[in-house]
Protein backbone atom coordinates (compact mmCIF):
# COMPACT_ATOMS: atom_id res chain seq x y z
CA UNK A 1 0.00 0.00 0.00
CA UNK A 2 1.52 3.49 -0.32
CA UNK A 3 0.18 5.28 2.36
CA UNK A 4 1.17 8.73 0.42
CA UNK A 5 -2.66 8.66 -0.93
CA UNK A 6 -3.76 6.36 1.35
CA UNK A 7 -5.04 8.11 4.05
CA UNK A 8 -5.57 11.48 4.27
CA UNK A 9 -3.68 13.20 7.55
CA UNK A 10 -4.08 17.08 7.31
CA UNK A 11 -5.43 17.44 10.78
CA UNK A 12 -4.32 14.82 13.29
CA UNK A 13 -5.83 15.80 16.88
CA UNK A 14 -3.54 14.43 20.04
CA UNK A 15 -5.87 13.41 22.68
CA UNK A 16 -4.82 13.04 25.97
CA UNK A 17 -5.89 9.24 27.05
CA UNK A 18 -6.58 9.71 30.58
CA UNK A 19 -9.25 12.91 29.70
CA UNK A 20 -12.58 11.54 29.34
CA UNK A 21 -13.94 15.05 28.43
CA UNK A 22 -11.04 15.76 25.88
CA UNK A 23 -11.80 12.38 24.72
CA UNK A 24 -15.51 13.67 24.35
CA UNK A 25 -14.99 16.75 22.69
CA UNK A 26 -12.62 15.02 19.93
CA UNK A 27 -15.76 13.06 18.85
CA UNK A 28 -17.06 16.27 17.56
CA UNK A 29 -13.87 17.87 15.58
CA UNK A 30 -13.71 17.67 11.76
CA UNK A 31 -10.19 16.04 11.88
CA UNK A 32 -9.01 13.77 8.89
CA UNK A 33 -7.24 11.74 12.28
CA UNK A 34 -6.20 11.66 15.61
CA UNK A 35 -4.33 9.35 18.39
CA UNK A 36 -5.03 8.60 21.98
CA UNK A 37 -1.81 9.14 23.98
CA UNK A 38 -0.28 7.23 26.48
CA UNK A 39 2.69 8.92 26.25
CA UNK A 40 3.82 12.03 27.21
CA UNK A 41 -0.06 13.71 28.01
CA UNK A 42 -0.42 11.43 30.82
CA UNK A 43 1.14 10.96 33.90
CA UNK A 44 3.30 8.11 35.37
CA UNK A 45 0.57 7.28 37.71
CA UNK A 46 -2.11 7.19 35.20
CA UNK A 47 -0.65 4.84 32.82
CA UNK A 48 -3.11 1.90 33.64
CA UNK A 49 -6.01 3.98 34.27
CA UNK A 50 -5.28 5.74 30.53
CA UNK A 51 -4.95 2.14 28.89
CA UNK A 52 -8.33 1.05 29.79
CA UNK A 53 -10.06 4.32 29.31
CA UNK A 54 -8.09 4.16 25.35
CA UNK A 55 -9.87 0.71 24.87
CA UNK A 56 -13.16 1.76 25.78
CA UNK A 57 -12.82 5.00 23.77
CA UNK A 58 -12.20 2.87 20.62
CA UNK A 59 -14.84 0.57 20.91
CA UNK A 60 -17.38 2.55 22.07
CA UNK A 61 -16.72 4.01 18.28
CA UNK A 62 -18.55 7.55 16.94
CA UNK A 63 -15.22 8.34 15.38
CA UNK A 64 -16.89 8.31 11.81
CA UNK A 65 -14.09 7.55 8.92
CA UNK A 66 -11.15 9.00 11.14
CA UNK A 67 -7.46 7.62 11.19
CA UNK A 68 -7.70 6.30 14.87
CA UNK A 69 -4.20 6.05 16.36
CA UNK A 70 -2.80 5.44 19.64
CA UNK A 71 0.22 6.40 21.23
CA UNK A 72 1.92 4.07 23.37
CA UNK A 73 5.17 4.90 25.14
CA UNK A 74 8.63 4.97 24.09
CA UNK A 75 10.92 1.67 24.18
CA UNK A 76 13.35 3.07 26.69
CA UNK A 77 10.21 3.18 29.24
CA UNK A 78 9.06 0.33 31.37
CA UNK A 79 5.17 0.84 29.47
CA UNK A 80 5.51 0.17 26.17
CA UNK A 81 5.29 -3.54 26.37
CA UNK A 82 1.88 -3.25 28.17
CA UNK A 83 0.53 -0.38 26.26
CA UNK A 84 0.67 -2.58 22.94
CA UNK A 85 -0.75 -5.51 24.91
CA UNK A 86 -3.77 -4.06 26.18
CA UNK A 87 -4.75 -1.93 23.85
CA UNK A 88 -4.43 -4.15 20.55
CA UNK A 89 -6.18 -7.36 22.60
CA UNK A 90 -8.58 -4.87 23.99
CA UNK A 91 -9.37 -3.03 20.79
CA UNK A 92 -7.53 -4.19 17.77
CA UNK A 93 -10.71 -4.09 15.80
CA UNK A 94 -11.27 -0.41 16.15
CA UNK A 95 -7.40 0.62 15.56
CA UNK A 96 -5.56 1.78 12.12
CA UNK A 97 -2.55 2.80 13.61
CA UNK A 98 0.11 3.06 17.22
CA UNK A 99 2.16 5.73 17.08
CA UNK A 100 5.80 4.40 18.11
CA UNK A 101 7.50 7.75 19.75
CA UNK A 102 11.27 8.99 19.97
CA UNK A 103 12.02 6.18 17.30
CA UNK A 104 16.10 6.40 17.56
CA UNK A 105 16.65 3.35 15.31
CA UNK A 106 15.45 1.12 12.99
CA UNK A 107 15.10 -2.43 15.38
CA UNK A 108 12.03 -0.77 17.56
CA UNK A 109 9.95 -0.33 14.77
CA UNK A 110 11.35 -4.16 14.03
CA UNK A 111 10.28 -4.89 17.62
CA UNK A 112 6.81 -3.33 17.53
CA UNK A 113 5.88 -5.17 14.21
CA UNK A 114 6.90 -8.37 15.62
CA UNK A 115 4.92 -7.58 18.29
CA UNK A 116 1.88 -6.98 16.53
CA UNK A 117 2.23 -9.81 14.42
CA UNK A 118 1.95 -12.18 17.54
CA UNK A 119 -1.08 -10.43 19.19
CA UNK A 120 -2.43 -10.23 15.62
CA UNK A 121 -2.68 -14.00 15.39
CA UNK A 122 -3.49 -14.76 18.90
CA UNK A 123 -6.96 -12.34 18.65
CA UNK A 124 -7.80 -13.25 15.23
CA UNK A 125 -7.13 -9.70 13.66
CA UNK A 126 -5.94 -9.41 9.60
CA UNK A 127 -2.62 -9.86 10.05
CA UNK A 128 -0.65 -6.67 9.33
CA UNK A 129 -3.66 -4.96 9.46
CA UNK A 130 -2.66 -2.45 12.16
CA UNK A 131 0.12 0.26 11.03
CA UNK A 132 2.63 1.99 12.60
CA UNK A 133 3.82 5.82 12.75
CA UNK A 134 6.89 6.82 13.93
CA UNK A 135 8.07 9.85 15.28
CA UNK A 136 11.16 11.26 14.40
CA UNK A 137 12.50 13.17 17.75
CA UNK A 138 15.84 13.13 18.16
CA UNK A 139 19.32 13.31 17.06
CA UNK A 140 19.69 9.72 16.85
CA UNK A 141 16.19 9.27 14.99
CA UNK A 142 17.07 11.76 12.87
CA UNK A 143 20.62 10.38 11.74
CA UNK A 144 19.22 6.62 11.58
CA UNK A 145 15.84 8.15 9.60
CA UNK A 146 16.78 6.13 6.73
CA UNK A 147 16.65 3.06 8.15
CA UNK A 148 13.62 3.46 10.37
CA UNK A 149 11.39 4.44 7.18
CA UNK A 150 12.12 1.26 5.63
CA UNK A 151 11.99 -0.90 8.72
CA UNK A 152 8.50 -2.43 8.07
CA UNK A 153 6.01 -2.77 5.58
CA UNK A 154 3.18 -1.72 8.63
CA UNK A 155 4.70 1.99 8.18
CA UNK A 156 2.16 4.82 7.33
CA UNK A 157 4.33 7.79 8.31
CA UNK A 158 6.92 9.61 9.58
CA UNK A 159 6.27 12.08 12.14
CA UNK A 160 8.59 14.99 13.32
CA UNK A 161 8.31 15.49 16.83
CA UNK A 162 9.76 19.52 16.94
CA UNK A 163 9.61 19.96 21.11
CA UNK A 164 11.56 16.92 22.26
CA UNK A 165 14.09 17.08 18.86
CA UNK A 166 14.59 20.80 20.07
CA UNK A 167 15.59 19.49 23.22
CA UNK A 168 17.28 16.66 21.41
CA UNK A 169 19.63 19.01 20.00
CA UNK A 170 19.95 21.44 23.13
CA UNK A 171 18.56 24.53 20.88
CA UNK A 172 18.58 27.53 22.45
CA UNK A 173 14.89 28.29 22.47
CA UNK A 174 11.72 27.89 24.48
CA UNK A 175 8.93 27.88 21.60
CA UNK A 176 8.47 25.25 19.79
CA UNK A 177 8.14 25.82 15.82
CA UNK A 178 9.28 29.51 16.04
CA UNK A 179 12.59 30.04 14.68
CA UNK A 180 15.51 30.39 17.31
CA UNK A 181 16.42 33.92 18.54
CA UNK A 182 19.60 34.75 16.99
CA UNK A 183 19.45 32.66 13.79
CA UNK A 184 19.05 35.13 11.34
CA UNK A 185 20.47 32.95 8.38
CA UNK A 186 17.54 31.08 7.63
CA UNK A 187 15.22 28.30 8.30
CA UNK A 188 16.64 26.40 11.42
CA UNK A 189 14.59 23.36 10.42
CA UNK A 190 14.89 23.42 7.00
CA UNK A 191 17.23 20.51 7.27
CA UNK A 192 15.54 18.27 9.61
CA UNK A 193 12.23 18.72 7.86
CA UNK A 194 13.85 17.78 4.57
CA UNK A 195 15.60 14.82 5.74
CA UNK A 196 12.12 13.04 7.14
CA UNK A 197 10.30 13.90 4.42
CA UNK A 198 12.92 13.07 1.64
CA UNK A 199 13.22 9.53 4.09
CA UNK A 200 9.74 9.14 4.27
CA UNK A 201 8.91 9.25 0.13
CA UNK A 202 11.88 7.02 -0.54
CA UNK A 203 9.65 4.32 1.19
CA UNK A 204 6.34 5.66 0.08
CA UNK A 205 5.12 7.30 3.47
CA UNK A 206 3.23 10.35 4.09
CA UNK A 207 5.17 13.20 6.45
CA UNK A 208 3.20 14.71 8.98
CA UNK A 209 4.45 17.63 10.96
CA UNK A 210 4.14 17.78 14.81
CA UNK A 211 2.41 20.56 17.11
CA UNK A 212 2.71 23.82 17.79
CA UNK A 213 2.19 24.54 21.22
CA UNK A 214 0.92 28.25 21.06
CA UNK A 215 -2.63 27.07 20.97
CA UNK A 216 -4.45 30.26 21.22
CA UNK A 217 -1.94 31.95 18.35
CA UNK A 218 -3.43 30.38 15.19
CA UNK A 219 -1.94 32.49 13.22
CA UNK A 220 1.70 31.65 14.77
CA UNK A 221 -0.03 27.16 13.64
CA UNK A 222 -0.60 28.40 10.31
CA UNK A 223 2.64 30.21 9.59
CA UNK A 224 4.61 26.82 10.67
CA UNK A 225 1.79 24.58 8.72
CA UNK A 226 2.35 25.99 5.46
CA UNK A 227 6.22 26.18 5.78
CA UNK A 228 5.74 21.96 6.07
CA UNK A 229 3.14 22.06 3.80
CA UNK A 230 4.74 23.94 0.51
CA UNK A 231 7.84 21.43 1.30
CA UNK A 232 5.46 18.43 0.67
CA UNK A 233 4.55 17.55 4.05
CA UNK A 234 1.15 16.36 4.01
CA UNK A 235 -0.64 17.41 7.73
CA UNK A 236 0.46 18.05 11.36
CA UNK A 237 -0.62 17.16 14.87
CA UNK A 238 -3.64 20.12 15.99
CA UNK A 239 -3.80 20.31 19.99
CA UNK A 240 -6.76 22.02 20.25
CA UNK A 241 -10.28 22.80 17.92
CA UNK A 242 -9.10 26.29 17.41
CA UNK A 243 -5.70 24.35 14.89
CA UNK A 244 -8.52 22.01 13.00
CA UNK A 245 -9.56 24.41 10.15
CA UNK A 246 -6.97 25.86 9.50
CA UNK A 247 -4.78 22.26 9.14
CA UNK A 248 -7.64 21.27 6.77
CA UNK A 249 -7.03 24.48 4.87
CA UNK A 250 -3.45 24.66 4.75
CA UNK A 251 -2.42 20.46 3.87
CA UNK A 252 -5.18 20.63 1.05
CA UNK A 253 -4.24 21.99 -2.46
CA UNK A 254 -5.83 25.39 -3.27
CA UNK A 255 -8.92 24.51 -5.25
CA UNK A 256 -7.63 26.24 -8.37
CA UNK A 257 -4.31 24.33 -8.63
CA UNK A 258 -6.74 21.17 -7.76
CA UNK A 259 -9.10 21.70 -10.67
CA UNK A 260 -5.70 22.28 -13.12
CA UNK A 261 -3.86 19.57 -11.77
CA UNK A 262 -7.30 17.11 -12.68
CA UNK A 263 -7.06 18.97 -16.11
CA UNK A 264 -3.24 18.80 -16.75
CA UNK A 265 -4.33 14.81 -16.05
CA UNK A 266 -6.96 14.68 -18.39
CA UNK A 267 -5.22 16.31 -21.49
CA UNK A 268 -1.80 14.26 -20.68
CA UNK A 269 -3.78 10.90 -20.77
CA UNK A 270 -5.62 12.06 -23.69
CA UNK A 271 -2.21 13.24 -25.38
CA UNK A 272 -0.50 9.93 -24.71
CA UNK A 273 -3.03 7.86 -25.77
CA UNK A 274 -5.19 9.03 -28.69
CA UNK A 275 -1.91 11.13 -30.05
CA UNK A 276 0.53 8.79 -28.82
CA UNK A 277 2.92 11.86 -27.86
CA UNK A 278 4.82 11.94 -24.98
CA UNK A 279 4.90 16.17 -24.43
CA UNK A 280 1.84 18.18 -25.21
CA UNK A 281 0.98 21.96 -24.95
CA UNK A 282 -1.72 22.98 -22.63
CA UNK A 283 -1.94 26.64 -22.96
CA UNK A 284 1.54 28.35 -22.58
CA UNK A 285 2.11 25.56 -20.41
CA UNK A 286 3.98 22.68 -21.69
CA UNK A 287 3.46 18.93 -20.23
CA UNK A 288 5.66 15.75 -20.17
CA UNK A 289 5.95 12.48 -18.10
CA UNK A 290 7.00 14.87 -14.74
CA UNK A 291 4.55 17.04 -15.15
CA UNK A 292 2.04 14.43 -15.19
CA UNK A 293 3.78 13.20 -11.81
CA UNK A 294 3.51 16.65 -10.60
CA UNK A 295 -0.59 16.90 -11.18
CA UNK A 296 -0.83 13.48 -9.57
CA UNK A 297 0.29 14.71 -6.13
CA UNK A 298 -2.05 17.25 -6.35
CA UNK A 299 -4.70 15.82 -7.54
CA UNK A 300 -4.51 13.23 -4.93
CA UNK A 301 -4.30 15.09 -2.36
CA UNK A 302 -7.55 17.38 -3.51
CA UNK A 303 -9.03 14.00 -3.72
CA UNK A 304 -8.40 12.62 -0.35
CA UNK A 305 -9.55 16.29 1.21
CA UNK A 306 -12.72 16.09 -0.81
CA UNK A 307 -12.30 18.32 -2.74
C1 LIG B 1 5.92 15.72 19.99
O1 LIG B 1 5.85 14.63 20.46
C2 LIG B 1 7.04 16.59 20.20
O2 LIG B 1 7.94 16.20 20.95
O3 LIG B 1 7.03 17.69 19.62
MG1 LIG C 1 7.56 14.18 21.73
Amino acid sequence: MNAVVARSRRSVLAVPGSNPRFVEKARGLEVDAFFLDLEDAVAPLEKDAARHAVVAALNEGGWGGRVRSVRVNDIASEWTYRDVITVVEGAGANLDCLVLPKVSDASQVRWLDTLLSQIERAVGLEQGRIGIEAQIEDARGLVNVDEIAAASPRLESLVYGPADFMASIAMKTLTVGEQPPGYDVGDAYHYVLMRILTAARANGLQAVDGPCLQIRDVEAFTRSARRTAALGFDGKWVLHPGQVAAANEVYAPAQEDYDHAELVLDAYEYATTVRRRGAVMLGDEMLDEASRKMALVVAGKGRAAGL
